[in-house]
């Protein structure tokens, strides 16, 4: 696992764009695996500002994002596929037909979820998948429990997550509490693994999945298992990190994030 910590938020969005940006320039028909969340509306923002400035190229990349609400419609302005048009898929020269998310409204969930992880392994895998942290600790809606071998699947939402997100809704008790999720295991089936971490309220959770024991307590600490991920985190959200000197002093002096410095 990799970490790179850059003073401001500004600057760990910036390097996450540029990163996933890069991949997408040295293999075009890129497989990108997403997240929704307010930590990533300014990667998106950066992304799309790369694209209309011709450094970025989405023509051939297909997406598949992590999670969508269970009951809420695509024109819904808390779906994920809303969050996702209105951050990034309209505001870059990807076609739409090549973007997934689960459908938050199918009858029969447990084949939807089938078909989803059907949909990535047909295209090949993952090539990258960028995700968040939530303050359960979780990747995707894998809140504390679930299984690092999971698969796509229906989570009931903790309370911690419910807090977390009802804020968007209105009103807030609205919030289905229960959302398709990619598993863990399906996340770890991705080549590689761009985490973002940006925020002092994730400082502890951080910590305990970068450096603490793995467990399924804290999906996102399986990331531990995955022989390519990075994760980049703001001064704010590293404040708990005990290696912080060594990851600083990796990023200076490593030649592999030359180009990144
Ligand atoms: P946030 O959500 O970016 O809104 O903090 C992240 C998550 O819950 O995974």
């Amino acid at each position: 696992m990799d970490v790179i910590i850059r003073p401001t938020a500004a600057e760990a969005e910036e390097l996450t764009a540029r990163m996933i940006a890069d991949a997408i320039n040295a293999k075009p028909e890129f497989r990108l695996g997403l997240a929704t969340g307010a930590t990533m509306e300014n990667v998106y923002a950066n992304l799309s500002k790369m694209n209309k400035a011709g450094k970025v190229d989405f023509s051939q990349v297909r997406t598949w994002n992590l999670d969508e609400y269970v009951g809420l419609p695509p024109e819904h302005d808390q779906s994920y596929r809303y969050y996702m048009n209105k951050n990034l898929f309209n505001n870059i020269n990807i076609d739409i037909r090549n973007t997934h998310l689960p459908d938050g409204m199918a009858a029969d969930e447990v084949a939807e979820a089938e078909r989803y992880d059907d949909s990535i392994e047909e295209a090949g895998g993952i090539d990258l998948w960028l995700v968040g942290i939530g303050c359960s600790g979780h990747v995707g809606f894998n809140d504390p429990g679930t299984s690092f071998s999971s698969r796509t699947h229906v989570a009931y939402l903790t309370n911690t997550t419910y807090e977390q997100n009802k804020i968007y809704f209105n009103p807030p008790e609205s919030m289905p509490r229960r959302a398709f999720t990619a598993g863990v295991g399906t996340v770890l089936d991705a080549k590689k693994v761009v985490q973002l971490i940006t925020g002092k309220r994730k400082a502890g959770i951080a910590a305990a999945a970068i450096e603490g024991p793995m467990t399924a307590m804290i999906s996102s600490s399986a990331l531990q298992l995955h022989p390519d991920t990075v994760v980049i985190l703001d001064a704010e959200a590293a404040a708990q990190l005990k290696l912080r000197d060594f990851y600083d002093e990796v990023f200076m002096n490593d030649p592999k994030w030359e180009a990144y410095r």
